[in-house]
């Protein structure tokens, strides 16, 4: 799995313009190892999660105007349709390395083929593309985040002293490959508590597109069904976590029923201030857009960096070059860490609403 540090790519070895810039190369065929590199990036919507348009967007052009690239962001909204034509007009544009958010792994194919086509570096960016064909993959270890909701959902029974308490799941999109790996790394923790009958196992359903209004339908339907009884629920990110704890406040429940999340989002960091949420998933999104962004770089200049780790595609069977961060599980005594990065403000999060719980969780 590891090999050197850099290896230049053959595309860049027979080039003759060696790394120089050399201006507007529109529509060019030239190897990529001739171009001024530009990035397209092609992010999935803004309201599955709210870290899309507020974190990566906004790191991302703090990586590329730091490097001084060019670049084009925009995000499709969830409009697969959306997605391709953005892809198509970025590759007309110019892009020298396309960094897609897929909106599943079918259209996201498409869209890395017909780049790769055209001789356009691609990247996937946060989600997989199964059976894709991008030459770098750059993400969280997205079952590790998995494994730290079912560890503070587990921390958080622990504390309400729940016996045999009945977990609920609300799982991340079927079309999210990141959800299949959170879910993977929840059931890692709380199978084996199913197993031993030490907890129950309740409703469990995945919602589609992270579609958060969906996802309080949903919950409610599980908490009838449960009879009422819900005493956790692994909720795969803060929007979801968000929408059952609506439900829960509509019952009386929201305080009494841990919730976990991930993203960090003001909105749930908040609801852990208020002690309705369990915790939450921090992934530091400015390192992940760096990470990114130098790739793309170096992919515009015909350069291959090693970055000395891989992702099997289960379905392509490839072996992807990846960057994989390390996610962090907050609490209420952590939140601080995450205004400490820069993630979130504390003016943000420590609204008039939230000020004493802030002032008690050593927010200063
Ligand atoms: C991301 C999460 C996000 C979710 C919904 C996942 O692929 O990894 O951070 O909450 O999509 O947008």
């Amino acid at each position: 799995m590891r090999k050197g540090i850099l290896t230049i790519a053959a595309v860049g070895l027979l080039a003759t313009g060696g790394l120089t810039a050399c201006g507007d190369d529109s529509g060019s065929d030239k190897p990529s190892s001739t171009k001024t590199p530009k990035i397209g990036v092609i992010l999935p919507d803004s309201k599955s999660s709210a870290r899309w348009e507020t974190a990566d967007r906004r790191f991302l052009e703090e990586a590329f105007k730091a490097a001084n690239v060019k670049y084009d962001i925009q995000n499709a909204q969830n409009d697969k349709s959306a997605f391709q034509t953005i892809a198509d007009q970025m590759i007309t544009s110019g892009v020298t390395a396309l960094m897609i958010v897929n909106l599943d792994s079918g259209t996201g194919k498409a869209v890395l083929d017909k780049a790769k086509s055209q001789g356009v570096a691609t990247i996937d960016y946060d989600r997989l593309t199964l059976g894709g064909s991008a030459q770098y993959y750059v993400s969280f270890d997205n079952e590790t985040v998995g494994k730290l909701q079912g560890e503070g959902l587990a921390k958080c029974l622990t504390e309400k002293n729940a016996k045999n308490p009945v977990v609920a799941y609300l799982n991340g999109s079927p079309t999210d490959n990141n959800a299949t790996l959170f879910k993977a790394g929840y059931d890692s923790v709380l199978k084996p508590k199913f197993d031993a009958k030490e907890y129950v196992k309740g409703p469990e359903d995945s919602v589609p597109e992270w579609d958060n209004t969906q996802a309080a339908t949903i919950f409610e339907q599980q908490l009838t069904k449960a009879n009422g009884r819900i005493d956790g629920v692994l909720a795969a990110n803060d929007g979801l976590g968000n929408a059952a704890i609506s439900i829960l406040k509509k019952n009386k429940l929201n305080g009494k029923v841990p919730v976990t999340g991930q993203d960090a989002s003001t909105e749930g960091l908040q609801n852990i201030l208020a002690g309705d949420q369990c915790m939450t998933v921090y992934k530091a999104v400015r390192e992940e857009a760096k990470a990114a962004s130098d790739l793309a770089i170096a992919l515009a200049k015909g350069e291959k960096k090693d970055t000395g780790q891989t992702v099997k595609d289960p379905e392509g069977g490839r072996d992807v070059p990846s960057v994989l961060l390390t996610p962090k599980a907050i609490y209420k005594d952590n939140i601080k860490d995450v205004i400490a990065d820069g993630y979130v403000t504390k003016e943000e999060v420590c609204t008039a609403a939230y000020a004493k719980a802030c002032t008690e969780a050593g927010i200063s």
